[in-house]
């Protein structure tokens, strides 16, 4: 992919320039209908009324609208990336034999089908249960290792080597994650998991709670956007494949339960945390980071999807 625009790209870039602030002032009406996730409590202290989008193109230029100075961590975004380096570790015949490739139609924390269906493997990484299979399959010795070769990695995907843990919100998640201990459990009881419980667990809140602005997540789009390779510096970061499996799963489990409405709605590859963050891309042209963090029923940021459906319907960007 050349990293040269084309010049209706950069002429859409600059209609969105014009754009997006109404775009976001709309979408922030949103707000008021959802709400701040506090079942980690930490969580509960982020603004509720904010919203914030980062849009970058391959040249690096970008366009940003609303709160975008806002840090908050990546939960479940955090997962298309540890899956992509648990594929660049261990291959996807290990990995696909702990985890499956199908969306469940339940929420993000739901146990119900790991007992109901069998083999009792997480039915897909994205959601809470698949997650943790994944941080057990992470490279290194020990968890201290995993999460720094984590961290490491989020840090080149994003081009920032400042990217670090918001320790609060580790602390918090690990003192109120019982259903999440409780599915590592029983997926250790059916040979999913090796090794400690806890040890897994610290890897996967850890990578949950890595800070991160709009701009980090747009940045981490664009690899994606570009099939694996830093539209700026050139750098192949992830193999092409990988990243063909990641953003087929976005598309098929990246907004859990609501992946089906988003795609018909908004029709890109994206993942949402519940610190109210959304990762997108439009595919060979721009990478999106996005933060509000009042959230639907459904877990996804009520404004941010809000926001989505209105910039890809306005500019046409659905891949269907
Ligand atoms: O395990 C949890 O519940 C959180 N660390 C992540 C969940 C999450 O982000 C779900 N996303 N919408």
């Amino acid at each position: 992919m050349s990293s040269t625009n084309l010049p209706h790209q950069s002429e859409e870039l600059e209609r969105l320039r014009a754009l997006l602030p109404g775009w976001v002032k709309t979408s922030k009406t949103m707000c008021q209908a959802g709400k701040v996730a506090s079942y980690i409590p930490e969580l509960s202290k982020a603004p509720a009324d904010a919203l914030g989008i980062h849009v970058i193109d391959f040249s690096g230029n970008s366009v940003t609208a609303g709160d975008c100075g806002l840090s908050f961590t990546m939960q479940s975004i955090s997962k298309v990336f540890t899956l992509l380096l648990a594929l660049i570790d261990r291959g996807p015949e290990i990995v696909f034999d702990k985890v499956g490739m199908e969306p469940t139609g339940d929420n993000f924390n739901s146990m119900l089908k790991l007992e109901l269906v069998q083999p009792s493997i997480p039915f897909n990484p994205l959601i809470n249960a698949g997650a943790i299979a994944i941080s057990s399959l992470i490279g290194g010795d020990g968890p201290e290792e995993k999460s720094e070769r984590v961290l490491r990695f989020f840090r080149r995907l994003a081009g920032n080597p400042e990217l670090a843990y918001d320790l609060d919100v580790y602390r918090s998640e690990a003192l109120s994650a019982d259903l999440n201990r409780s599915m590592a459990y029983f997926l250790k009881d059916k040979g999913v998991l090796k090794g400690k419980v806890d040890d897994v667990l610290d890897v996967y809140f850890r990578h949950c709670s890595i800070a991160v602005t709009c701009s980090d997540l747009s940045r981490m789009a664009l690899v994606l956007a570009n099939d694996g390779t830093d539209p700026l510096s050139g750098e192949v970061l992830i193999p092409r494949r990988y990243v063909q499996i990641a953003k087929t799963f976005m598309v098929t489990c990246g907004m859990y339960n609501a992946s089906g409405q988003f795609a018909i709605e908004v029709g890109l590859p994206a993942k949402s945390g519940v610190a109210g963050g959304i990762l997108t891309l439009v595919p060979g042209r721009y990478g999106i980071g996005i933060v509000g963090p009042s959230l639907n029923p459904k877990g996804n940021s009520i404004a941010g999807v809000h926001l989505l459906e209105t910039l890809s319907q306005s500019l046409d960007w659905s891949l269907f």
